[in-house]
């Protein structure tokens, strides 16, 4: 299965991917991932990536792009992949198109979660992740049984730098202006299916493998 994930920040893509990977077994690509690992190890690459992401902006495609080709050409993608975060513009959408026909593994489909923007900046303010296992909370929808701390590692739980209100605001604007098109250019293409991301996260998942099934 060869599918990217559509959805504002905060709709659920990176909670889907992970219950994705256990089900299918195929790599979640997620740029967002990438470029905050690069940000933690303080290589250059995360050091230009940082200054866009604390502000909500875009890192520049140039960077992205060349993460994405890279990442796809490793072995485990062969046997499908789900992409997280990426393409978020029509340009980044277009590359990626000419990518995969040349790896001979183009995409069955663009799955789009909505949820509606009023229940997104909660969700976000509220998102903590174990700085161990990256297990993932919500202060108000699924917090841990200790404040502050992993149930299944017992790491520290931490915020992200982006996750602050006025940063989110500004990365919903982007999502908006930037990325919202490609639900367009996925529908002209007859690849996009779309579902509600509210609900639970199992009635949610339970949408997610339907559609992927039919
Ligand atoms: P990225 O990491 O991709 O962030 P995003 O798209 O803003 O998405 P999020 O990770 O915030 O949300 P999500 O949809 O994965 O939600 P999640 O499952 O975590 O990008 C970050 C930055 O990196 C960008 O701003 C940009 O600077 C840069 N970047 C990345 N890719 C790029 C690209 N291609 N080009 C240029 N720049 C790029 O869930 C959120 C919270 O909600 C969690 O707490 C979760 O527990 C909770 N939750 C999930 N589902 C439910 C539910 N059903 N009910 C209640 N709570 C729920």
């Amino acid at each position: 299965m060869r599918l990217v994930l559509l959805g504002a920040p905060g709709a659920g893509k990176g909670t889907q991917a992970k219950k994705l990977i256990e089900k299918y077994g195929i790599p979640q690509i997620s740029t967002g991932d990438i470029l905050r690992k690069a940000v933690s190890d303080g290589t250059s690459l995360g050091k230009e990536a940082k200054s866009y992401m604390d502000k909500g902006e875009l890192v520049p495609d140039k960077v992205v792009i060349g993460l994405i080709e890279e990442r796809l050409g490793q072995n485990d993608t062969k046997k499908g992949y789900i992409l997280d975060g990426f393409p978020r513009n029509t340009a980044q959408a277009e590359t990626l198109d000419r990518m995969l026909n040349d790896l001979g593994m183009p995409l069955d489909l663009a799955l789009s979660v909505d949820v509606p923007k009023e229940d997104l900046l909660k969700r976000l303010t509220g998102r903590r992740t174990c700085n161990n296992c990256q297990q993932m909370y919500n202060v108000y929808y699924s917090p841990p049984k200790k404040n502050g701390i992993c149930d299944k590692c017992g790491s520290e739980l931490f915020q992200r730098d982006d996750d602050k209100e006025e940063t989110i605001r500004k990365r919903l604007d982007v999502y908006e202006s930037q990325t919202l098109p490609l639900i367009d250019y996925y529908k002209k293409k007859g690849m996009l299916k779309s579902i509600s991301g509210t609900g639970s996260i199992e009635e949610i998942f339970s949408k997610v493998c339907a559609a992927i099934a039919k």
